[in-house]
């Protein structure tokens, strides 16, 4: 009997079998080379990276094409499952809710979601490069874009690519990169990006005292 095999792309699948191959090679393709992304006329370009664009998908755009658009957050959600999502349906006006989407050769490649918040803890770094609720009580009302989720594509990591398409996206939102909040939990790679963005500390979000139990430790 054939066995189980894990690939790199992280499918576990079992070779000989036909329909098993198939459905590796679907997987294995998306995680080299991206999920497609269609040419439209609605297309909005904010700049590009090395050739490649970066896309804008906005609430004003038709929700066809946001869902269309939408289908490069369900590949990045394998490998940030617990994160908040985009599928392109978002009416919620509060919220904002945007993708940013680096395209290459057809190709989503990378990709930021990002939506309106009024909820922030203040955090710093601690020596070992760990983040540290600065004040568990600071709690300030002011609203942020947030930085829900950030991907790049497996092949594409380490070359910048995520500092500077979060470096474009606060440019092309007129923020400065120190004003944009990150949603917790921070992922080990999520941490060096936000760690190298903004090296001082960063205004974080989400269920903190759930993830940190800071409300065991009140001596933070
Ligand atoms: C997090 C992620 C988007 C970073 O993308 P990236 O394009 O590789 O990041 P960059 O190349 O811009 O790296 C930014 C900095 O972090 C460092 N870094 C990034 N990933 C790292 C890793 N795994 N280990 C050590 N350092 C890392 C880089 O060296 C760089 O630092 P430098 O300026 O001092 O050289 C990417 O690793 C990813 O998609 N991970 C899976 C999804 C995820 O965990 N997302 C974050 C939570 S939503
Ligand atoms: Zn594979």
């Amino acid at each position: 009997m054939n066995e189980v095999v894990k690939c790199e792309c992280g499918l576990r699948y079992v070779p000989g079998i036909e329909r098993n191959e198939v459905l590796h090679a679907e997987h294995h393709d998306k995680w080299v080379n991206g999920q497609p992304v269609p040419f439209s006329p609605y297309e909005r370009v904010i700049g590009s990276i090395e050739g490649r664009d970066v896309l804008e998908s906005s609430m004003d755009l038709p929700q066809s094409y946001r869902i269309e658009l939408a289908n490069v957050a369900m590949l990045a959600c394998q490998e940030t499952p617990f994160k908040a999502g985009y599928d392109g349906s978002d009416e919620d006006i509060d919220l904002d809710a945007r993708a940013y989407i680096l395209r290459e050769k057809g190709r989503g490649v990378g990709l930021i979601i990002l939506r309106r918040r009024d909820r922030f803890w203040s955090f710093l770094w601690d020596n070992n490069g760990k983040e540290n609720i600065y004040s568990h009580s600071t709690f300030f009302e002011v609203e942020r874009w947030v930085v829900e989720r950030i991907w790049v594509v497996s092949r594409l990591r380490k070359q910048h690519f995520a500092q500077r398409l979060v470096s474009m996206v606060a440019d092309h939102l007129k923020n400065g990169i120190g004003e944009l909040g990150w949603e917790l939990p921070l992922t080990d790679s999520g941490r060096h990006l936000v760690r190298s963005v903004c090296p001082h500390g960063f205004w974080g979000t989400g269920d903190a005292f759930s993830i940190y139990g800071y409300e065991k430790n009140q001596k933070i």
